[in-house]
Formats: C-alpha cells, sequence, structure tokens
C-alpha cells in the first residue's frame, strides 16, 4: 500500500508511523528525518536544507522531490510505503501522483491526524525540552503553523476530490490513535475486523 500521513506539526505523524510500519511492514519515507539526516552530516544539501529548516520554512520543491524520487526507485519502494510529511505543497502534490501514477501503483489512502492548535504547541515545547530539535521554540513553531494553514492545508481539497482522504482523530493516548487508523486502514484493505 502506498499511504501518506499529513497534519499539522506536532499532529502524531511520527509516532504514529512506526506503529503502522511495523503492523502493515511497509518502509517509511519521511522528508524530515531524510532533512534532518542530511543536515547532521553537513553536506551542501544538509546545509542549504538547514537555511529553511531552522526558520520554519519549507525546503524548496526541486530540492525535496529529488530527495523522494531517489527513494522511490530504490527496489524495496516497489510495492509500498508510508510517505510521512510529504507531499507539503501542491507541486510535491501533483508530481507524486504523476510519479506513482506512471508506475501504475496510486496512492492508496492519505490518512490526515487532526489535533486542535493548543495541544500541538505544547506537545512540541514538550519534545523541545526533551529532544532538543532546532525547530521546536516558539517563534519557529509559529512560522511552522502559518506555512502548513497556507502551504499544506489546501492539500486536503485535492485529495478529498480523489476520494483518498480520511481525518483521523489524533487526540488521546497514542494507542487509541493508531487503533483508529488501523480500522480505517483495515477497512481500505477490506478486511476491517472490528
Ligand atoms: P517534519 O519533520 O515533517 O516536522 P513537522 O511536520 O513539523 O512535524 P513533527 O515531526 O514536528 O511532528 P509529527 O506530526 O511527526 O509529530 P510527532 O510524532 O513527532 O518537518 C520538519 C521540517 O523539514 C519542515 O518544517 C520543513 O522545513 C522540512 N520539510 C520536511 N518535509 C518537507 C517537505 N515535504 N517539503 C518541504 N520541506 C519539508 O509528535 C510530536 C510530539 O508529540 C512528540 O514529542 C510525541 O511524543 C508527542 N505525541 C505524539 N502523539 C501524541 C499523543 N497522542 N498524545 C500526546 N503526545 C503525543
Ligand atoms: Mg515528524
Amino acid at each position: 500500500m502506498y499511504i501518506v500521513f499529513t497534519g499539522a506539526p506536532g499532529s502524531g505523524k511520527g509516532t504514529q508511523a512506526k506503529r503502522l510500519l511495523a503492523y502493515l511492514g511497509i518502509p517509511h519515507l519521511s522528508t524530515g528525518e531524510l532533512l534532518r539526516e542530511a543536515k547532521s552530516s553537513d553536506n551542501s544539501l544538509g546545509r542549504l536544507a538547514a537555511q529553511y529548516m531552522d526558520q520554519g520554512r519549507l525546503v524548496p520543491d526541486p530540492l525535496v522531490l529529488e530527495l523522494v524520487l531517489e527513494r522511490l526507485s530504490r527496489p524495496e519502494y516497489a510495492s509500498g510505503c508510508l510517505f510521512d510529511g510529504f507531499p507539503r505543497t501542491l507541486q510535491q502534490a501533483k508530481s507524486l501522483d504523476s510519479t506513482l501514477a506512471a508506475r501504475g501503483t496510486p496512492l492508496d489512502l492519505v490518512l490526515e491526524l487532526r489535533v486542535d492548535e493548543n495541544e500541538l504547541v505544547g506537545r512540541m515545547l514538550k519534545r523541545a525540552a526533551a529532544e532538543r530539535r532546532a525547530d521546536d521554540n516558539p517563534q519557529t513553531i509559529a512560522q511552522r503553523m502559518e506555512v502548513y494553514r497556507k502551504e499544506t492545508e489546501p492539500l486536503l481539497a485535492h485529495y478529498s476530490k480523489q476520494g483518498r482522504l480520511a481525518t483521523i482523530d489524533g487526540t488521546g493516548a497514542p494507542e487509541e490513535v493508531f487503533q483508529r487508523i488501523r480500522r480505517t486502514v483495515d477497512a481500505k484493505r477490506g478486511r476491517s475486523q472490528s
């Protein structure tokens, strides 16, 4: 299956991706993680990406698309994967649609994790204390939220028109959220058990 996880910063995409990957046995494709890896290896891509990420702005589409298309060309991505934090712009979404259509493997499902903004900010500030992600500070969090609303939220209408969007309540314990996701995925696979 090809599944997209979307939702505002802090909505739980990474947390739930781990569970869903284990459940479905498909590979993960998180552009945030790929970009953070590039940043920590301090190559030219990483230095360029850091200029955007540390300000809470989106890394330019051509850079992100190059990273994603390289991954997708690997054999382990031939029969499915979980996109986490990608696509984030209409251009990325259209490019993904056409790449997957050309391979004959269109997206199966787009899962939106929905959580109210106060809770999102609280989660990220809590993580800031524990993990020190460079973009988890109040100013950058506000910028990431703004970018999400302007650039990424419009994708919900794009995928809804395609009949691929499922919105999941992302509040409650992570395990409860996962059970909602699992039911949606199972229903899509035509073997819902509950
Ligand atoms: P990215 O890494 O994708 O970050 P993000 O979207 O800002 O989201 P987060 O990773 O912060 O949150 P998440 O939804 O994964 O939630 P998580 O599970 O961690 O992108 C970072 C940057 O990279 C972007 O700003 C941009 O610059 C660049 N970038 C990435 N992709 C790009 C693209 N496609 N195009 C252009 N630029 C791109 O959870 C958050 C916290 O909450 C954790 O501490 C977690 O433990 C906690 N938590 C999770 N679930 C729950 C729960 N149910 N209850 C309580 N706490 C919870
Ligand atoms: Mg994440």
